[in-house]
């Protein structure tokens, strides 16, 4: 589904993200994981359009997208839930939700997608009416996953949707994502839980100061050694 080749990313003169290719398939939970400041933001934030590469191609469901403006990439059904949830705080949590039903398409399907929406977070039907700055750090990631949901994707990729949350707010997220998963959405979860996002995901890549060092399935990386005493504390 999506093909990442070959990708490289400066921020001016300082590259931070060198050769990486990536891949997810239809139906796939992949994992990128990697400690802070290795590049996992850069590499999403590229995917999304919203940073040009130096060189290298990311291609989706066959298509080249690499140059195509962030809302075409987003259109095509590539959505990112962004690192810190970016959610609108004076806004009402239906309304936060509804601004990820802009396009068309998802427009005419808003009602029957919030009633998905309401079925994984039931406390979001709750408090609807609710400024969505005065719920919890986890209710706000409900937020934030529910606005991206309501644009329909096919790809949804997620910045670290458990950052910050309590250790059983973290296991709802991931059982969340499974059930997603289950549902048929293909998912690319960047998360520095690294025990929680192998349990979840069928793939995992490690990067390491902008570079893949590892790839393989969740199993192959729970039995690395390099990998259990960097993430994994074993
Ligand atoms: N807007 C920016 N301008 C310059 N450097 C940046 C910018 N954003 C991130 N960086 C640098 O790029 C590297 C990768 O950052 P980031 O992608 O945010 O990593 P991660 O999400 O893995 O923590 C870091 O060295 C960071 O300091
Ligand atoms: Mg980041």
């Amino acid at each position: 589904m999506l093909q990442v080749e070959r990708l490289n990313v400066a921020y001016g003169a300082l590259q931070v993200i060198w050769d990486v290719s990536l891949a997810v398939r239809e139906g796939e939970i992949v994992a990128l994981i990697g400690s802070n400041g290795a590049g996992k933001t850069t590499l999403l934030r590229t995917i999304s359009g919203l940073i040009k590469p130096l060189f290298g191609t990311i291609r989706f469901l066959g298509e080249d997208i690499t140059s195509l403006p962030p809302h075409d990439i987003c259109r095509r059904g590539v959505i990112q839930v962004p690192e810190g949830r970016a959610l609108f705080p004076r806004m009402r949590v239906i309304e936060n939700l509804e601004l990820g039903a802009y396009l068309p398409e998802a427009r005419a399907q808003r009602h029957e997608t919030l009633e998905r929406v309401y079925r994984l977070f039931p406390r979001l039907k709750e408090r609807w009416r609710q400024d969505a700055g005065t719920l919890s750090g986890g209710e706000q990631q409900m937020v934030a996953i529910g606005r991206a949901l309501m644009a329909r994707p096919k790809l949804l990729m997620l910045d670290e949707p458990s950052l910050g949350l309590a250790p059983v707010l973290v296991e709802t997220m991931m059982d969340v994502l499974t059930q997603l998963n289950a549902e048929g959405m293909t998912i690319l979860l960047v998360s520095q839980e690294v025990h929680q996002a192998l349990a979840i995901a069928h793939r995992a890549y490690v990067i390491e100061n902008g570079h893949i060092v590892r790839s393989g399935t969740s199993h192959e990386l729970r039995d690395d050694d390099a990998i259990r005493s960097a993430y994994l504390g074993l």
